[in-house]
Protein backbone atom coordinates (compact mmCIF):
# COMPACT_ATOMS: atom_id res chain seq x y z
CA UNK A 1 0.00 0.00 0.00
CA UNK A 2 1.33 3.41 -0.58
CA UNK A 3 0.64 6.26 1.86
CA UNK A 4 0.54 9.71 1.38
CA UNK A 5 1.50 12.41 4.61
CA UNK A 6 0.73 16.01 3.90
CA UNK A 7 3.00 17.74 6.00
CA UNK A 8 2.52 21.20 7.16
CA UNK A 9 5.40 23.89 8.95
CA UNK A 10 4.60 27.17 10.87
CA UNK A 11 6.92 27.04 13.74
CA UNK A 12 9.25 29.90 12.61
CA UNK A 13 9.42 32.80 9.79
CA UNK A 14 8.69 29.97 6.76
CA UNK A 15 5.24 29.08 6.04
CA UNK A 16 5.47 25.06 4.31
CA UNK A 17 3.20 22.05 2.90
CA UNK A 18 4.39 19.08 1.35
CA UNK A 19 3.05 15.86 0.13
CA UNK A 20 5.46 13.04 0.48
CA UNK A 21 4.55 9.38 -1.04
CA UNK A 22 5.79 6.16 1.24
CA UNK A 23 8.06 8.45 3.49
CA UNK A 24 10.82 8.81 1.26
CA UNK A 25 9.43 10.67 -1.98
CA UNK A 26 8.56 14.28 -2.18
CA UNK A 27 5.78 14.81 -4.52
CA UNK A 28 5.65 18.46 -3.66
CA UNK A 29 7.14 21.08 -1.38
CA UNK A 30 6.20 24.47 -1.28
CA UNK A 31 7.29 27.07 0.93
CA UNK A 32 6.21 30.92 1.57
CA UNK A 33 9.51 32.13 3.33
CA UNK A 34 8.84 35.70 5.15
CA UNK A 35 12.42 36.69 5.40
CA UNK A 36 12.37 39.18 3.66
CA UNK A 37 10.09 41.00 5.68
CA UNK A 38 11.60 40.22 8.88
CA UNK A 39 14.62 41.45 7.43
CA UNK A 40 13.86 45.02 8.66
CA UNK A 41 13.59 44.09 12.04
CA UNK A 42 17.18 42.32 12.21
CA UNK A 43 15.65 38.83 12.91
CA UNK A 44 12.37 37.18 13.15
CA UNK A 45 8.90 39.33 14.75
CA UNK A 46 6.99 36.67 16.53
CA UNK A 47 3.64 38.28 16.17
CA UNK A 48 4.35 39.22 12.13
CA UNK A 49 5.06 35.46 11.70
CA UNK A 50 2.20 34.41 13.33
CA UNK A 51 -0.11 36.99 11.00
CA UNK A 52 1.48 36.09 7.95
CA UNK A 53 1.14 32.00 8.50
CA UNK A 54 -2.42 32.90 9.04
CA UNK A 55 -2.98 34.43 5.97
CA UNK A 56 -0.48 32.11 3.83
CA UNK A 57 -0.88 28.65 5.18
CA UNK A 58 -4.32 28.22 3.17
CA UNK A 59 -2.35 28.87 -0.37
CA UNK A 60 0.55 26.95 0.40
CA UNK A 61 -1.28 23.65 1.42
CA UNK A 62 -3.30 24.16 -1.78
CA UNK A 63 -0.48 24.64 -3.77
CA UNK A 64 1.11 21.39 -2.06
CA UNK A 65 -2.03 19.57 -2.94
CA UNK A 66 -2.00 20.40 -6.77
CA UNK A 67 1.70 20.57 -7.37
CA UNK A 68 1.79 16.88 -5.82
CA UNK A 69 -1.46 16.33 -8.04
CA UNK A 70 -3.45 15.17 -5.15
CA UNK A 71 -7.00 16.04 -3.27
CA UNK A 72 -7.47 15.80 0.15
CA UNK A 73 -9.28 12.31 -0.61
CA UNK A 74 -5.79 10.78 -1.71
CA UNK A 75 -4.48 11.78 1.76
CA UNK A 76 -3.82 9.60 4.44
CA UNK A 77 -2.45 11.33 7.11
CA UNK A 78 -2.39 15.37 8.02
CA UNK A 79 1.26 15.63 9.58
CA UNK A 80 1.56 19.17 11.37
CA UNK A 81 4.84 20.62 13.17
CA UNK A 82 3.19 20.88 16.96
CA UNK A 83 6.69 21.99 18.99
CA UNK A 84 9.06 23.44 19.40
CA UNK A 85 8.81 27.22 17.96
CA UNK A 86 7.35 30.39 18.33
CA UNK A 87 3.93 29.50 20.25
CA UNK A 88 2.01 32.38 17.95
CA UNK A 89 3.19 30.58 14.58
CA UNK A 90 3.18 27.03 15.67
CA UNK A 91 -0.77 27.83 16.46
CA UNK A 92 -1.06 28.87 13.31
CA UNK A 93 -0.26 25.55 11.93
CA UNK A 94 -1.62 23.08 14.40
CA UNK A 95 -4.92 24.87 14.16
CA UNK A 96 -5.40 24.71 10.66
CA UNK A 97 -4.41 20.91 10.55
CA UNK A 98 -6.93 19.91 13.00
CA UNK A 99 -9.81 21.78 11.04
CA UNK A 100 -8.51 19.98 8.15
CA UNK A 101 -8.58 16.71 9.55
CA UNK A 102 -11.21 17.18 11.09
CA UNK A 103 -13.23 18.03 8.26
CA UNK A 104 -11.61 15.59 6.11
CA UNK A 105 -11.85 12.84 8.17
CA UNK A 106 -7.99 11.86 8.08
CA UNK A 107 -5.69 11.01 11.54
CA UNK A 108 -4.00 14.12 12.64
CA UNK A 109 0.06 13.45 13.22
CA UNK A 110 1.67 15.68 15.67
CA UNK A 111 5.24 16.00 14.17
CA UNK A 112 8.43 17.51 16.80
CA UNK A 113 10.27 19.87 14.68
CA UNK A 114 13.79 18.64 14.98
CA UNK A 115 12.84 15.00 14.61
CA UNK A 116 11.62 16.67 11.16
CA UNK A 117 15.15 18.04 10.32
CA UNK A 118 16.50 15.10 11.04
CA UNK A 119 14.17 13.51 8.59
CA UNK A 120 15.55 15.62 5.90
CA UNK A 121 18.17 13.28 5.23
CA UNK A 122 16.04 9.99 4.49
CA UNK A 123 14.40 12.11 1.13
CA UNK A 124 18.04 12.37 -0.35
CA UNK A 125 19.44 9.38 1.05
CA UNK A 126 17.04 6.05 0.44
CA UNK A 127 19.95 3.63 2.26
CA UNK A 128 20.12 5.81 5.28
CA UNK A 129 18.78 4.11 8.49
CA UNK A 130 18.58 4.35 12.41
CA UNK A 131 20.35 3.62 14.03
CA UNK A 132 23.16 6.59 14.05
CA UNK A 133 23.96 10.13 15.08
CA UNK A 134 22.87 12.79 14.00
CA UNK A 135 24.17 16.72 14.52
CA UNK A 136 21.47 18.96 14.10
CA UNK A 137 22.05 23.20 14.25
CA UNK A 138 19.80 25.37 13.44
CA UNK A 139 18.51 28.86 14.25
CA UNK A 140 16.88 27.60 17.71
CA UNK A 141 18.66 24.56 18.36
CA UNK A 142 21.97 22.61 18.50
CA UNK A 143 22.53 19.31 19.68
CA UNK A 144 24.28 15.84 18.79
CA UNK A 145 21.05 13.12 19.61
CA UNK A 146 21.37 9.51 18.62
CA UNK A 147 18.86 8.55 16.04
CA UNK A 148 17.62 4.98 17.75
CA UNK A 149 15.25 4.49 15.56
CA UNK A 150 12.83 6.67 13.69
CA UNK A 151 10.99 7.46 16.07
CA UNK A 152 13.04 7.28 18.92
CA UNK A 153 15.58 9.65 20.24
CA UNK A 154 17.91 10.06 22.88
CA UNK A 155 20.12 13.84 23.17
CA UNK A 156 23.41 13.59 24.19
CA UNK A 157 24.34 17.15 23.95
CA UNK A 158 23.17 20.10 23.32
CA UNK A 159 24.16 23.85 23.68
CA UNK A 160 24.16 25.55 27.36
CA UNK A 161 23.47 29.29 25.76
CA UNK A 162 23.02 30.30 22.08
CA UNK A 163 22.25 27.85 19.09
CA UNK A 164 25.24 27.24 16.54
CA UNK A 165 22.91 29.92 14.25
CA UNK A 166 21.90 32.51 16.13
CA UNK A 167 25.43 32.77 17.03
CA UNK A 168 26.05 33.24 13.20
CA UNK A 169 23.46 35.60 13.05
CA UNK A 170 24.48 37.71 15.55
CA UNK A 171 28.20 37.96 14.16
CA UNK A 172 26.64 38.48 10.87
CA UNK A 173 24.49 41.47 12.19
CA UNK A 174 28.01 43.00 13.70
CA UNK A 175 29.63 42.37 10.42
CA UNK A 176 26.87 44.79 8.70
CA UNK A 177 24.91 41.50 7.22
CA UNK A 178 21.00 40.96 7.01
CA UNK A 179 19.15 38.83 9.02
CA UNK A 180 19.45 35.74 8.48
CA UNK A 181 23.24 35.65 8.54
CA UNK A 182 25.16 32.48 8.15
CA UNK A 183 24.45 32.36 4.64
CA UNK A 184 26.20 35.73 3.98
CA UNK A 185 29.05 34.60 6.73
CA UNK A 186 29.40 31.51 4.78
CA UNK A 187 29.95 33.51 1.01
CA UNK A 188 32.54 36.50 3.01
CA UNK A 189 34.62 33.25 4.98
CA UNK A 190 35.48 31.93 1.33
CA UNK A 191 37.40 35.25 0.62
CA UNK A 192 39.67 35.52 4.21
CA UNK A 193 41.95 34.03 5.93
CA UNK A 194 40.86 31.84 8.59
CA UNK A 195 43.62 32.07 10.79
CA UNK A 196 44.15 35.11 10.60
CA UNK A 197 42.14 35.74 13.99
CA UNK A 198 42.71 33.76 16.72
CA UNK A 199 39.09 33.56 18.79
CA UNK A 200 38.07 31.23 21.62
CA UNK A 201 37.16 28.08 22.30
CA UNK A 202 34.48 27.66 25.02
CA UNK A 203 35.27 25.29 27.54
CA UNK A 204 32.37 23.77 28.76
CA UNK A 205 32.27 21.88 32.20
CA UNK A 206 29.41 19.00 33.14
CA UNK A 207 28.69 16.85 29.82
CA UNK A 208 31.25 16.64 27.39
CA UNK A 209 29.22 16.72 24.39
CA UNK A 210 27.02 20.24 25.18
CA UNK A 211 28.12 23.29 23.53
CA UNK A 212 28.71 26.76 24.35
CA UNK A 213 28.38 30.02 21.60
CA UNK A 214 28.51 32.70 23.67
CA UNK A 215 32.01 33.22 24.23
CA UNK A 216 32.60 32.93 20.20
CA UNK A 217 30.12 35.11 19.54
CA UNK A 218 31.19 37.42 22.02
CA UNK A 219 34.68 37.82 21.33
CA UNK A 220 33.62 38.42 17.81
CA UNK A 221 31.30 41.14 18.43
CA UNK A 222 34.29 42.86 20.84
CA UNK A 223 36.64 42.36 17.84
CA UNK A 224 34.60 44.39 15.79
CA UNK A 225 33.40 47.19 17.72
CA UNK A 226 37.04 47.63 19.54
CA UNK A 227 38.51 47.94 15.60
CA UNK A 228 35.68 50.41 15.30
CA UNK A 229 36.73 52.61 17.94
CA UNK A 230 40.22 52.36 17.45
CA UNK A 231 39.34 53.53 13.87
CA UNK A 232 41.28 50.72 12.59
CA UNK A 233 40.33 48.42 9.27
CA UNK A 234 38.38 45.81 10.19
CA UNK A 235 38.82 42.33 7.70
CA UNK A 236 35.33 41.21 7.87
CA UNK A 237 36.04 38.40 5.76
CA UNK A 238 38.91 36.89 7.55
CA UNK A 239 36.96 37.74 10.81
CA UNK A 240 33.95 35.70 9.50
CA UNK A 241 36.25 33.08 8.03
CA UNK A 242 37.36 32.60 11.70
CA UNK A 243 33.92 32.36 13.18
CA UNK A 244 33.05 29.97 10.35
CA UNK A 245 36.38 28.09 11.40
CA UNK A 246 36.15 27.79 15.12
CA UNK A 247 32.28 27.01 14.94
CA UNK A 248 32.58 24.65 12.49
CA UNK A 249 35.91 23.27 14.83
CA UNK A 250 33.01 22.83 18.11
CA UNK A 251 30.29 21.31 16.22
CA UNK A 252 32.25 18.70 14.35
CA UNK A 253 34.77 17.67 17.13
CA UNK A 254 32.26 16.94 19.74
CA UNK A 255 30.18 15.40 17.22
CA UNK A 256 33.19 12.90 16.20
CA UNK A 257 33.92 12.25 19.99
CA UNK A 258 30.54 11.31 20.63
CA UNK A 259 30.43 8.81 17.13
CA UNK A 260 33.71 6.98 18.93
CA UNK A 261 32.39 7.12 22.48
CA UNK A 262 28.84 5.31 21.64
CA UNK A 263 30.36 3.53 18.72
CA UNK A 264 28.62 5.06 15.86
CA UNK A 265 30.04 4.38 12.27
CA UNK A 266 27.10 6.84 10.91
CA UNK A 267 26.79 10.48 11.45
CA UNK A 268 24.10 12.82 9.39
CA UNK A 269 23.90 16.59 9.76
CA UNK A 270 20.27 18.85 9.46
CA UNK A 271 19.34 21.77 10.54
CA UNK A 272 19.66 25.10 9.05
CA UNK A 273 23.45 25.19 9.58
CA UNK A 274 24.07 21.93 8.01
CA UNK A 275 23.99 24.11 4.86
CA UNK A 276 27.15 25.76 5.71
CA UNK A 277 29.87 24.86 3.89
CA UNK A 278 32.49 25.04 6.31
CA UNK A 279 30.70 22.52 8.73
CA UNK A 280 30.10 20.22 5.44
CA UNK A 281 33.63 19.94 4.68
CA UNK A 282 35.41 19.46 8.29
CA UNK A 283 32.79 16.94 8.91
CA UNK A 284 33.66 15.15 5.54
CA UNK A 285 37.20 15.25 6.40
CA UNK A 286 37.33 14.80 9.70
CA UNK A 287 34.68 11.96 9.78
CA UNK A 288 36.47 10.61 6.66
CA UNK A 289 39.64 9.83 8.16
CA UNK A 290 37.69 7.53 10.90
CA UNK A 291 35.85 5.27 8.60
CA UNK A 292 32.71 7.09 9.62
CA UNK A 293 30.04 7.44 6.76
CA UNK A 294 28.57 11.07 6.64
CA UNK A 295 25.10 11.93 5.50
CA UNK A 296 24.62 15.66 4.23
CA UNK A 297 20.85 16.96 3.49
CA UNK A 298 20.44 18.95 0.02
CA UNK A 299 20.57 22.53 -0.30
CA UNK A 300 17.35 23.28 -0.31
CA UNK A 301 16.01 20.57 2.57
CA UNK A 302 18.18 22.16 5.24
CA UNK A 303 16.47 24.94 6.42
CA UNK A 304 12.53 25.03 7.49
CA UNK A 305 10.97 23.04 5.10
CA UNK A 306 7.27 20.86 4.86
CA UNK A 307 8.82 17.97 2.87
CA UNK A 308 10.46 17.15 6.20
CA UNK A 309 7.02 17.44 7.89
CA UNK A 310 5.50 14.93 5.73
CA UNK A 311 8.59 12.32 5.80
CA UNK A 312 8.84 12.30 9.36
CA UNK A 313 4.77 12.38 9.53
CA UNK A 314 5.11 8.57 7.48
CA UNK A 315 7.05 7.38 9.99
CA UNK A 316 5.25 8.60 13.37
CA UNK A 317 1.81 7.65 11.16
CA UNK A 318 3.53 4.12 10.92
CA UNK A 319 4.69 4.48 14.70
CA UNK A 320 0.70 4.72 14.99
CA UNK A 321 0.84 8.19 16.38
CA UNK A 322 -1.85 10.18 16.29
CA UNK A 323 -3.37 14.03 17.95
CA UNK A 324 -7.47 14.68 18.46
CA UNK A 325 -8.67 18.26 18.73
CA UNK A 326 -7.40 18.58 21.43
CA UNK A 327 -3.66 18.83 20.33
CA UNK A 328 -1.97 21.81 21.30
CA UNK A 329 1.11 23.97 20.55
CA UNK A 330 4.19 23.92 22.87
CA UNK A 331 6.98 26.38 21.88
CA UNK A 332 9.73 24.46 24.12
CA UNK A 333 9.70 20.36 23.97
CA UNK A 334 12.79 18.41 23.96
CA UNK A 335 13.33 15.44 21.19
CA UNK A 336 13.40 12.93 23.84
CA UNK A 337 10.07 13.91 25.80
CA UNK A 338 7.73 13.21 23.16
O1 LIG B 1 16.63 25.21 10.55
P1 LIG B 1 16.41 26.64 10.28
O2 LIG B 1 15.91 27.06 8.92
O3 LIG B 1 15.41 27.27 11.31
C1 LIG B 1 15.35 26.87 12.66
O4 LIG B 1 14.73 25.82 12.93
O5 LIG B 1 15.95 27.60 13.47
O6 LIG B 1 17.80 27.38 10.58
C2 LIG B 1 17.99 28.74 10.35
C3 LIG B 1 19.41 29.08 10.71
C4 LIG B 1 19.68 30.59 10.69
O7 LIG B 1 20.33 30.93 11.89
C5 LIG B 1 20.59 30.76 9.48
O8 LIG B 1 21.48 31.85 9.56
C6 LIG B 1 21.33 29.45 9.47
O9 LIG B 1 20.34 28.49 9.78
N1 LIG B 1 21.96 29.18 8.18
C7 LIG B 1 23.30 29.09 8.00
C8 LIG B 1 23.51 28.89 6.61
N2 LIG B 1 22.30 28.85 5.99
C9 LIG B 1 21.36 29.03 6.97
N3 LIG B 1 24.30 29.17 8.88
C10 LIG B 1 25.54 29.04 8.40
N4 LIG B 1 25.84 28.86 7.09
C11 LIG B 1 24.87 28.77 6.16
N5 LIG B 1 25.17 28.57 4.88
ZN1 LIG C 1 14.13 24.47 11.86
Amino acid sequence: MSVKILGIESSCDETAASVSLDGRTILSNIVASQVEEHKKFGGVVPEIASRRHAENILEVVRAALDEAGCTLSDIDGIAVTYAPGLIGALLVGTSFAKGLAMAADKPLIPVHHIAGHIASNYIAHPDLEPPYLCLVASGGHSQITEVLSYTKFRVIGRTRDDAAGEAFDKCARVLGYPYPGGVHIDRAAKKGDPDKYKLPIPKVTGSEYDFSFSGLKTAVINLAHNAEQKGEALDSDSLAASFQKTASEMLVSKTVEAAKAFGYKTVAVAGGVSANSGVRELMLHECGKRGIKVYLPPLDLCGDNGAMIACQGYYDFLDGKRADESLNAIATLSLEDI
